[in-house]
């Protein structure tokens, strides 16, 4: 957290924060909460992925990814024939990964702290692009080195879907729509529920187009 900028968030990290929707024992869906921010994080975004542009990875078992991924931070989620695991260097390029940008770190460290996740310090930032008809099929995310950090996550662009589910991958999901700017943190008793994102619909949101943008901060490493 940069002291200077904290009170960008300051009433937004009170009691009277509207919208705080709990939908799991340590798990909150926070409507609108970057919307604030959201003329500072798109040009972000867009420098990141000048430098570290969205690509398709394989899965372990030779599949190409729906979505389109790219990270910043000092990890980057990769994904090859080899497996699923964090990088320091983006493998398209052999350079480190773009750094995080002060504005991201900021919205995940304040959206953790309304979620009951004080002091979060992300050192990952995976970017996920979706278009119309791209999913995620429910998976748990598990290749971070411990799990005490929580998962923060955020929606850009047009709505998705998002499943979330339980601890076996046969429980059944909570329906969530999650629209631009919304953000859903989910961690310690809930950090290891399955989750995913139905097929995303035709549609073009008046900011981003025909596509839907979505930012998970993690400690990864
Ligand atoms: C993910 O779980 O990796 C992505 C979730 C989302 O796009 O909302
Ligand atoms: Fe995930």
């Amino acid at each position: 957290m940069h002291p200077s900028n904290f009170d960008l968030f300051a009433d937004r990290e009170t009691e009277q924060q509207p919208r705080a929707e709990q939908i799991g024992e340590q798990s909150w869906l926070l409507r609108g909460f970057a919307l604030p921010l959201i003329e500072q994080l798109l040009p972000a975004l867009e420098s990141i992925l000048l430098a570290a542009p969205l690509r398709h990875m394989m899965t372990p078992g030779g599949f190409s990814m729906s979505v389109g991924t790219s990270s910043c931070g000092a990890l980057g989620w990769i994904t090859d024939r080899t497996g699923y695991r964090y990088s320091s260097v983006d493998p398209l390029s052999g350079s480190p990964w773009p750094a995080l940008p002060p504005v991201f770190a900021e919205l995940a460290h304040s959206a953790a702290t309304r979620a009951g996740f004080a002091g979060f310090d992300a050192d990952s930032c995976l970017i996920n692009r979706y278009v119309p008809g791209a999913k995620m099929s429910l998976h748990q995310d598990k290749d971070e080195k411990a799990y005490a950090a929580p998962i923060v996550s955020l929606s850009l662009g047009l709505p998705a879907m998002f499943l979330f589910g339980g601890f076996n991958r046969s429980d059944k999901s909570q329906r969530i729509a999650l629209l631009h700017g919304d953000m859903l943190i989910w961690g310690g008793v809930d950090r290891l529920r399955f989750h995913g994102v139905l097929p995303i619909k035709q549609g073009r949101h008046p900011r981003l187009g025909e596509q839907r943008i979505n930012l998970t901060f993690r400690v990864a490493g």
